[in-house]
């Protein structure tokens, strides 16, 4: 480590001791999401199951509550319930990442954990440069950068970044999310055999490749995965204009289905599908686990203008990851589900079988609180609307003339209500996951999932539903994640 490297983590620790009372009495705190501890956090990065140890990565500003220099802040858990929060795992001291080690990914390789990121690089002249670097760790714990791997390659502009790595039939592929000299937005795979040296296999996708005509100015976080038979490109293209129901936040994230040929670097696929029709989802990863599954955390947030009126940045913190989904493919579309290990924070089950609405509000005794899972199963709606409001503040709301289910909040910033709508053919389940100043609803075993952040009052823990439907009802407080250790 260098001296300049120790002298930032130190500050870092520093500012985490200063603003410990006031980041934990936050009425807005999350009890089972991963959060900074002092900051800004945005992107899940470098997620891993490495001898046996899940490890989070995250995209950290300790300093503000505003984008600035990231650090890898960095958690590891044995079980995704028990958590510890390990030393920060890369800072940005060196020349190629001074302004910040932004968003990569991990790979295990003999025995060894590499993290590859992209080293940010802001000129006083306004320009730009960006440095895809590795870093590499025998204990999970503790990195050595090995500095830059790959330069910024012919016909792209200085917006390329977040390598994600993994490995197809003994040779090493990088997908890097970029930007084209006339500003479109691409994905670009790269090939390696002993993860030093890089070469350009092609473009896979992007605004008029493929099928695909304008889509973007710059793609951010691209993934390249294999589920169930076929090959899926997750990316978070910016620049798309809203289109219908589509496309209403700031910036999108979704996935393309298709087939990767490795060789030419090809990729033929369908549309594109938004992963999450919430309004705080971006920047998601992926990983296989021991247990073979192909597990997604994202970033419950976005960089819109909005994000500095969040009210926990007077408590000098701001934005959390997801809680982690299990993915599966069905029928050419991603299911999300929760995953199971959260079954074991479940507490104090309430339940009310064939619960009945009809007309004005009902609230169902024990039904209620403000970090709570609540699952509604065997769903009938067959006319009409049925909707349910958590704490007077977000109303979810599934219309069956209409086939379409939406959820409305008020903006942090304007105070005016704002929704996010998806077309959805009929309703049979419904799991909902509620944390303080966080909703993650997951409709139809994963079939659509929306997420956001809300600021209810905090001591207002109503819960209430409307319209006309049938159900069997189940409520349960979540425990807290434990936190094992502390910076
Ligand atoms: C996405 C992103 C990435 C970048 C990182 C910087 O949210 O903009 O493209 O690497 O955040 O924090």
């Amino acid at each position: 480590m260098t001296a300049k490297e120790g002298r930032l983590m130190q500050q870092a620790y520093h500012q985490v001791a200063t603003y410990k009372d006031k980041v934990v009495s936050d009425p807005y705190r999350l009890d089972y999401h991963l959060m900074p501890p002092v900051g800004l956090l945005n992107d899940p990065n470098g997620l891993i199951q490495y001898k046996g140890v899940y490890h989070v990565f995250y995209q950290w500003n300790p300093f503000e509550t505003a984008h600035g220099a990231k650090f890898w802040g960095h958690y590891s858990s044995m079980d995704l319930i028990h958590w510890r929060e390990e030393p920060i795992a890369l800072a940005p001291s060196e020349w190629y990442e001074k302004n910040g080690c932004y968003s990569g990914s991990a790979v295990e390789a003999d025995g060894k954990l590499y993290l590859f990121y992209t080293g940010n690089v802001k000129n006083d002249d306004g320009t730009r440069e960006t440095y895809q670097c590795l870093a590499v760790s025998s204990d999970g714990i503790h990195f050595e950068k090995k500095g830059p791997v790959l330069k910024l390659p012919e016909g792209y502009s200085a917006h390329f970044r977040d390598p994600k790595v993994w490995k197809h039939a003994d040779r090493w592929y990088m997908i890097v999310g970029a930007q084209t000299l006339d500003e479109t937005g691409v994905a670009a795979l790269f090939t390696s055999k002993d993860l030093y040296n890089w070469k350009e296999v092609g473009r896979v996708a992007g605004s008029g490749l493929n099928s695909l005509d304008e889509f973007g100015y710059m793609w951010e976080c691209p993934d390249l995965l294999q589920l169930d038979g076929k090959d899926v490109l997750l990316v978070s293209p910016q620049g798309l204009e809203p289109a219908g129901h589509a496309y209403h936040n700031l910036f999108q994230s979704g996935y393309f289905i298709g087939e990767l040929n490795y060789k030419k670097g090809t990729f033929q696929h369908g549309d594109f599908v938004e992963l999450d029709r919430g309004f705080d989802f971006y920047a998601p990863q992926t990983f296989v686990d021991d247990k073979g599954r192909r597990i997604l955390y994202g970033w419950m947030g976005m960089t819109d203008d909005a994000e500095q009126f969040q009210p926990t940045i007077e408590n000098h913190w701001v934005h959390a990851l997801t809680i982690p989904r299990e993915l599966k493919l069905h029928d050419g579309k991603i299911f999300q589900k929760p995953l199971v290990e959260l079954e074991a924070l479940r507490e104090n089950q309430v339940m009310v079988e064939k619960a009945k609405v009809d007309g004005p509000v009902v609230k169902f005794e024990g039904i209620s609180g403000a970090s709570v899972e609540l699952l509604l199963d065997s769903i009938q709606v067959k006319e009409g609307t049925f909707a349910m409001a958590f704490r007077n503040e977000a109303v979810l709301r599934f219309d069956a003339d209409k086939q379409e289910i939406s959820l409305k909040r008020r903006n942090v910033k304007t105070s005016e209500p704002e929704a996010r709508t998806c077309p959805l053919a009929a309703l049979s389940k419904l799991q909902v996951f509620m944390d303080h100043s966080s909703l993650e609803v997951f409709i139809n075993d994963g079939e659509e999932v929306f997420t956001l952040r809300f600021f209810p009052n905090p001591e207002d823990k109503s819960i209430s539903f409307l319209g006309k439907a049938k159900f069997d009802l189940y409520k349960w407080d979540i425990g807290r994640i434990m936190m094992l250790g502390e910076l």
